[in-house]
């Protein structure tokens, strides 16, 4: 049976403590609250009530070996969830928490394995977000949440995102408006030396390599750092996505024109979804254009990503034509989900 899903706004910055409150009581009534985080919207649980952590694996559709993140109010908290707090852990979480860094950290026997699909490391982070941390404090336990989307689709950056995708499987949506960051955490292995970015996200390798030192990034496709989110087609909208190359705007305008060109012959639907710079060198005028703004504005183009695969694939076009941003600062998250979103669909 369809659950009734109540969607409440919230001031993003001031919410208010009757809301939260009635949020936490819900959270601990063992029921699924959405919330914003910086990054993107959550699906929150009590991460020591192993029923209700099960059901976001449910309303998510996401497979059990697919470990979630535990959200904390406070650093103080990690001994609830983790055994060990190593010195580069240390410094990493003093720097960049509250903010959208995530560490693996040992798992404390205390936590049901549902959260962290049995394995012997947990994913942890405190998010900044006010209404995150507000929700947080005013439950006084942990929040086990994955990002609130289907598996496998687009992380959801708005609360109509997630009425999208969860309608019907969770209780209570917090709508806080669009999400500042609008890509995930970073998350990283702090455990070996050097430290391994298991996912790209708002926290950039620069931010963290001035912090600890030389880090390593696992590329998608490696094995060995297995992430299960690292899983190569992910983040991706229900059209096929393709990646226009090309090494000047007028070069990806190109291409982009040429592979248009292509899919109307074929009859086929197409949507862009290309830096401002890149519109204005197109030749071929499609119904559906998504702007992500200039191609230097990184964190204006994270911001805009998904929201713009969300639109494109609202508007029903059967391909969407992007390109890769320049590969430093947040560029290296928005190119991940981009190759991710463009892997082809296994059949
Ligand atoms: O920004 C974010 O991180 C958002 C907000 C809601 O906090 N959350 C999020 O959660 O993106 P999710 O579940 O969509 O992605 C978590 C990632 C997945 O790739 C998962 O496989 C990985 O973290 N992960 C979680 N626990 C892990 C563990 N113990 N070892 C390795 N990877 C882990
Ligand atoms: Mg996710």
């Amino acid at each position: 049976m369809p659950l009734p899903t109540v969607v409440v706004q919230v001031d993003p910055s001031h919410p208010s403590p009757e809301i939260l409150a009635e949020a936490a009581a819900r959270i601990l009534r063992g029921e699924l609250v959405a919330f914003p985080t910086e990054t993107v919207y959550g699906l929150g649980a009590n991460a020591f009530d192993a029923e209700a952590v099960r059901r976001i694996f449910e309303a998510k559709q996401r497979p059990f070996d697919d470990p979630l993140i535990v959200h904390l109010a406070e650093i103080e908290e990690v001994e609830m969830v983790a055994t060990e707090f190593s010195a580069v852990a240390a410094r990493l979480a003093s720097l960049f928490w509250p903010g959208p860094l995530t560490l693996l950290l040992p798992r404390h026997a205390a936590l049901p394995v549902e959260v962290t699909s049995g394995l012997d490391t947990v994913a942890v982070r405190i998010p900044s977000h006010p209404v995150a941390l507000g929700l947080l404090a005013a439950c006084g336990v942990p929040i086990a949440a994955p990002s609130a989307n289907r598996f496998g689709h687009t992380s959801p950056t708005s609360a109509a995102h997630v009425v999208e995708d969860l309608d019907g499987a969770v209780e209570l949506i917090l709508d806080g408006g669009p999400t500042p960051l609008g890509i995930e955490s970073t998350v990283v292995d702090p455990r070996p030396t050097p430290a391994v970015i298991l996912r790209p996200g708002g926290v950039t390798r620069e931010q963290l390599e001035a912090a600890i030192g030389p880090v390593r990034y696992a590329e998608p496709g490696e094995r060995r750092a297995a992430s299960p989110g690292r899983l190569p087609r992910h983040y991706a909208p229900r059209a096929e996505v393709i990646l226009c190359a090309g090494d000047s705007a007028e070069a990806i305008a190109a291409s982009i024109d040429e592979h248009a060109l292509r899919l109307i012959a074929g009859g086929r639907s197409a949507g862009v979804l290309a830096a401002s710079e890149v519109h204005q060198e197109l030749k071929s005028s499609l119904a559906h254009v998504f702007d992500l703004g200039g191609w230097d504005d990184l964190l204006g183009i994270a911001r805009r990503l998904f929201l713009g695969m969300r639109t494109l694939e609202a508007a029903h076009v059967e391909v969407i034509l992007c390109h890769l941003v320049p590969a430093h600062g947040l560029g290296l998250a928005v190119n991940d989900r981009l190759r991710r979103a463009a892997h082809p669909l296994q059949k």
